[in-house]
């Protein structure tokens, strides 16, 4: 193993994205911050569009904590999966400091056991391993895995890990899943794990794909507009709540004008909308807003395309 590691450890010292904002603190706030920034989104959309602009309006975990939750979602605005903004923002109300021990971290609001890991072993050096998904692919291609439980997969990642450096390691095994090991076109002979894999001579039938089919949701929405401004609500069921949003009707109100359609998929879903402009004669909602408005409102990526087709109207 110590080879393997020695291995690992120059391959990252000539490869490794030492440049990443979060590779170069070991603040833990900030560290906590990239991971649940980088659960769903690409390095690339975090690094230029919501890393820097949220530790400047929040620089530390006390700061987050105190501020209004409504903020928060506007800076989070189009990263997507709400849930994650509002559990880092309820962590940063509980905590002044985030402890380093795993099990501790566990509990918090939205931390779950990768997320724990990451911050033990990047903020505070401990010898875990992390396993996301780039790191998953690794395992399951170096031990010929189809499709193996969350459990087997830690129990290797434990034995694999450089105890003595698992920043480097762990860093470096996320930059191989990135940047060789790849899902479609693995790039074995560039790979400093090549030595061992068991999977290289078919990489990509490891792990077996899942075939998902996911349902689709249709939606009539109906943007109503009174005065040249539009009313929105917000949000408060399970789907992006706290959110500011359009309308969804069962049936349009006849006078209403067909404007196009929008769509945009989920985790678990797909959502169509059919969306319609109503000019109302009195106002029949709670609250109306400007286009200036809108713009400070945090508001979910269906309702932005939504406000797209209605760029070229005349309200
Ligand atoms: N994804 C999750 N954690 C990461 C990290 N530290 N660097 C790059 N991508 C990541």
């Amino acid at each position: 193993m110590k080879n393997l590691h020695r291995t690992i450890h120059h391959w990252y010292q000539a490869y490794g994205r030492h440049t990443l904002p979060w590779r170069n603190t070991d603040d833990p706030y900030y560290i906590y911050l990239s991971e649940v920034m980088l659960q769903q989104t690409q390095v690339k959309t975090v690094l230029e569009r919501y890393y820097f602009p949220f530790i400047e309006r929040f620089p530390t975990l006390k700061a987050l904590g105190e501020a209004e939750l409504d903020e928060v979602l506007k800076c989070w605005e189009g990263l997507g999966y709400y849930t994650r903004a509002k559990n880092l923002h309820k962590t940063a109300t509980l905590l002044k400091e985030l402890p380093p021990d795993i099990d501790a971290l566990i509990k918090l609001p939205g931390i779950g056991k990768n997320t724990a890991h990451a911050i033990a072993a990047f903020a505070f050096r401990q010898p875990v391993p992390v396993m996301e998904a780039n790191v998953k692919r690794i395992l399951c291609r170096l031990y010929r895995l189809e499709n193996p439980t969350e459990k087997e997969l830690w129990e290797l990642a434990y034995t694999l890990v450089d105890r003595e450096n698992p920043f480097d390691y762990n860093q470096a095994m996320m930059d191989i899943g990135a940047t060789v090991c790849l899902p479609k076109n693995a790039e074995c002979e560039r790979c400093p794990l090549e030595s061992i894999c068991r999977g290289k001579e078919a990489p990509w039938r490891y792990p077996v794909k899942k075939k998902r089919t996911v349902p689709v949701r249709e939606e009539h929405i109906v943007i109503r507009s009174y005065d040249e401004r539009l009313s929105l609500y917000r949000r408060s069921g399970k789907f992006l709540h706290g959110l500011w949003g359009f309308e969804n009707m069962e049936v349009p109100p006849c006078a209403a004008e067909y404007l196009g359609e929008v769509s945009h998929t989920y985790t678990h879903f797909k959502l169509n909308c059919r969306v319609y402009l109503y000019h109302e004669s009195t106002p029949e909602q709670e609250n109306y807003f400007t286009l200036d408005e809108i713009r400070t409102l945090a508001i979910s990526k269906v309702d932005e395309k939504i406000l797209k087709l209605l760029d070229r109207e005349t309200l």
